[in-house]
């Protein structure tokens, strides 16, 4: 078993190169089957989602080779089946998107329901009834999701009665190849969505509106193949300015699109950090005289992402005075308070609002990562820890976080990694 051990209380100084994003990248990577031809992918992360995305395309005969070790190259023109199975769709979410894109270009998939962070109920619903609106038959036996389109997809008006991020983009892959146009209404803004729009744009789809709650798509016959560069992360960049302001640090991330981090920004200024920002970096200082307290709501994008809510709420913790979080968007993110209160963090938690009593200092113990971000939220708590924190089930992290402990050690954590049976 794998172990993340950090010795606390060391403030981080310096400057940190954010990856490729996450939910841009296992999007991409998928849709690029639809081109049924050579793409190649640059400034993908290296994580475990995208490792797993690439052994899926692998098993269904498409050729993936890395040119170095950020830039793929895709070649889906011998793609020998349409079936993904169990083993791969279970591990990550994002095993969805092959539903969509194959469904669009062969007008068959045959994929097992996604896994994925355990944060609450995951439905599909909205995926599978865009689908349907696009005229595939969808049936589900043990577990397996069939989508079949014999005679093709046809344009239609789709309302979606949440912006849920993945159907937006799993309808929008389908209807790439769909007769006629296709309205998705109430769509997701996020920027990955866009991310994947332009990135279908580029190898021939029309898609217009994406990052807009009305996303318009003509179909085309065919797609061919292209070079696109992933967006940088900006969760990523948000754990790492959160880092600055917990251990009262001076951080610069690098290599992000400043705009996308807007609601992280303004949460962090208003609780007394100091923040500069250019072209492509955020520079985050702490406080020396302690942060203030605030209140969050998690919301679709433009509103704070709660893929940053563990990490917030777990800073949040420190501040002076009492704070609200309010997680709008899963229902069960909270799973990852029992850990921090070993640490000692003091909140409540009523449904969907946590109420923090402010002021804790966090003093080290064993503690275990819960999913993805509950397991970033642990390792901030730890580097700003009195003594040592022990965090266990730490393969959450690599999933979605490229280089963790390299990357805090180069700006000053004491962080490392163990192996004990
Ligand atoms: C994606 C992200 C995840 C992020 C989330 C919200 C990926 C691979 N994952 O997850 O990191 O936390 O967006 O920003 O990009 N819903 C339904 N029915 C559906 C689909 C969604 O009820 O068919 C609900 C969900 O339960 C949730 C909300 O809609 O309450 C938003 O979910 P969605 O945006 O779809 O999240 P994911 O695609 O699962």
């Amino acid at each position: 078993m794998e172990y993340i051990v950090i010795n606390g209380q060391k403030p981080l100084h310096g400057n940190v190169n954010i990856s490729g994003a996450k939910n841009a990248a296992v999007a991409i990577l998928p849709a690029s089957i639809a081109a049924g031809d050579v793409c190649v992918i640059d400034n993908l992360p290296q994580i475990e989602d995208v490792s797993n995305m690439i052994n899926a395309m692998r098993s269904m005969g498409v050729r993936c080779e890395f040119e170095d070790e950020h830039t793929l190259r895709v070649d889906a023109r011998n793609m020998t089946g349409q079936v993904l199975e169990e083993k791969y769709a279970r591990n990550m979410r994002a095993s969805y998107y092959f539903m969509g894109a194959m469904l669009g270009k062969y007008g068959y998939a045959e994929v097992s329901r996604p896994g994925g962070c355990d944060l609450g109920a995951r439905p599909i619903d909205y995926h599978l009834k865009g689908f349907t609106a696009l005229g595939a038959t969808c049936s589900q036996e043990h577990g397996v999701v069939k989508l079949t389109a014999e005679d093709g997809l046809k344009g239609a008006n789709i309302y979606l009665d949440c912006p849920s991020v993945g159907a937006t983009i799993n309808i929008m892959m389908a209807a790439v190849f769909a007769e006629g146009t296709t309205l998705i209404e109430n769509a997701a803004k996020e920027p990955h969505v866009v991310d994947a729009a332009s990135f279908l744009n580029k190898i021939g789809a029309k898609i217009y509106g994406a990052g807009t709650a009305n996303i318009r798509v003509k179909g085309v016959e065919s797609l061919s193949g292209g070079d696109y560069t992933v967006l940088p992360d900006p969760i990523e960049a948000g754990t790492y300015m959160i880092a600055a302001a917990i251990t009262n640090g001076d951080v610069t991330v690098e290599n992000i699109i400043p705009k996308h981090m807007d609601s992280v920004t303004s949460k962090l200024k208003e609780m007394g950090c100091a923040i500069t920002e250019g072209d492509d970096w955020i520079r985050v200082c702490g406080n020396n005289e302690g942060l203030r307290a605030c209140e969050i709501k998690t919301a679709f994008y433009p509103g704070f992402p709660t893929d940053l809510q563990p990490q917030m709420t777990t800073l949040l913790c420190t501040a002076q005075g009492t704070s609200i979080v309010t997680e709008n968007v899963f229902d069960a993110r909270y799973r990852y308070v029992n850990e921090i209160r070993r640490l000692g963090a003091q909140l409540k938690i009523e449904g969907r609002v946590a109420v923090t009593k402010g002021s804790c200092t966090y003093t080290g113990a064993e503690v275990m990562a819960t999913d993805l971000r509950a397991g970033a939220a642990l390792v901030l708590a730890g580097l700003c820890a009195k003594g040592e924190t022990v965090i266990s089930e730490v393969g959450h992290l690599d999933r979605g976080y490229g280089r963790f402990e390299e990357k805090f050690r180069a700006i000053g954590a004491d962080i490392k990694r163990i192996k004990k049976a």
